[in-house]
């Protein structure tokens, strides 16, 4: 069966670094086409680099990454630097990228790439806010319809929230960006915290990473050292979700998920709970189940399957 045809929109990162390397880990199965950029845990100057060194350290500077919305709809950005570190990929020692940035914006890309792609062929994969992708489904509402599904990290309802108690950073930093995304009738998954909550990476997983030896696999152990070090404090755990690359994993392995099709909401009027995915988990609504949310992961097979992959880059 042919790869799986997938846009990946980011903003590393070192999480979406691993859901990147994971991805491209596994040509038999997912054909990367291209990768879109957005300000979220850094800045887009710097997500946008971030998503060059990464193509780069897998040794497919052939992926093109197109720079897309620097802030969000509608809010004012906010960036996560206290998790990611300045550069957003701290604790990686990688060189200045010499691939360019493709000259197209990101959304203009999107739309056209969407619209020129038989339907029903491209999956776009939000690893960060969803502004991108909102931005074109408003400026060409056609490509709505014509992707197979948009599968996110972000959200989530049994958990709560970690950008506030009630919403997940990448809903929270663009809430309208992903209201318009799950209101649009695009089939939807969402890996939220309380799936990626269960993707705990462990430091004896981490080295046993890094000591298969390819220097992918080296870079993204160092980079997630780095990560790890602030849920350590907040946590009281050296185990760290590492949310974006439960992305990749639901695309590769989807029967590793507890799931369930589900009503999903975003809240964007109440200043308390503004960006909250409100998941209608036992259907009391009786709403269009407009999302499959992925509750659970089982994460010996997830972090078996990702250490096989990573490792298989240069
Ligand atoms: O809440 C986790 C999400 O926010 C991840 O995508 C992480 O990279 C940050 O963007
Ligand atoms: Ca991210």
């Amino acid at each position: 069966m042919a790869p799986r045809k997938i846009i990946i929109d980011t903003d590393p990162g070192q999480d979406d670094a691993f859901a990147i390397l994971f991805a491209l880990g596994s040509p038999g199965e997912l054909e990367v086409v291209g990768i879109t950029t957005v300000g979220g845990n850094v800045p887009l100057a710097l997500t946008s680099k971030n998503a060059l060194k990464v193509v780069e350290l897998a040794g497919r500077p052939d992926v093109p990454v197109y720079a897309g919305c620097p802030a969000p709809m509608v809010r004012k950005l906010i960036t996560a630097e206290y998790v990611h570190g300045e550069t957003g990929l701290d604790g990686a020692d990688l060189p200045e990228p010499v691939t360019p940035l493709q000259g197209e914006h990101a959304v203009n890309y999107l739309v056209r790439t969407i619209m020129d792609a038989p339907e029903g062929e491209l999956t776009v994969c939000t690893l960060g806010p969803m502004t991108n992708l909102a931005m074109a489904m408003t400026m060409e509402p056609k490509i709505i319809h014509r992707l197979r599904e948009v599968v996110l990290m972000g959200g989530g309802f049994f958990q709560g929230g970690n950008a506030t108690p009630a919403a997940e950073f990448n809903i929270f930093v663009d809430p309208h960006a992903a209201h318009k995304v799950f209101d649009s009738g695009v089939p939807v998954t969402m890996a939220g915290i309380d799936c990626t909550y269960t993707a705990l990476m462990t430091p004896e997983w981490l080295d046993a990473l890094r000591a298969t030896g390819s220097r992918a696999a080296i870079e993204a152990a160092n980079m997630a050292d780095f990560y790890r070090q602030y849920g350590t404090h907040k946590f009281a755990t050296a185990a760290r979700p590492i949310h974006d690359a439960c992305v990749t994993g639901y695309l590769l392995a989807p029967g590793i998920y507890e799931q369930r099709q589900c009503a999903v909401t975003v809240d964007i009027v109440s200043p308390e709970t503004i960006g909250m995915t409100v998941v209608d988990w036992w259907h009391v609504t009786g709403r269009r189940k407009n999302c499959n949310v992925l509750r659970r992961i089982d994460p010996a097979p997830f972090f078996a399957l990702m250490l096989e992959r990573i490792s298989a880059l240069p």
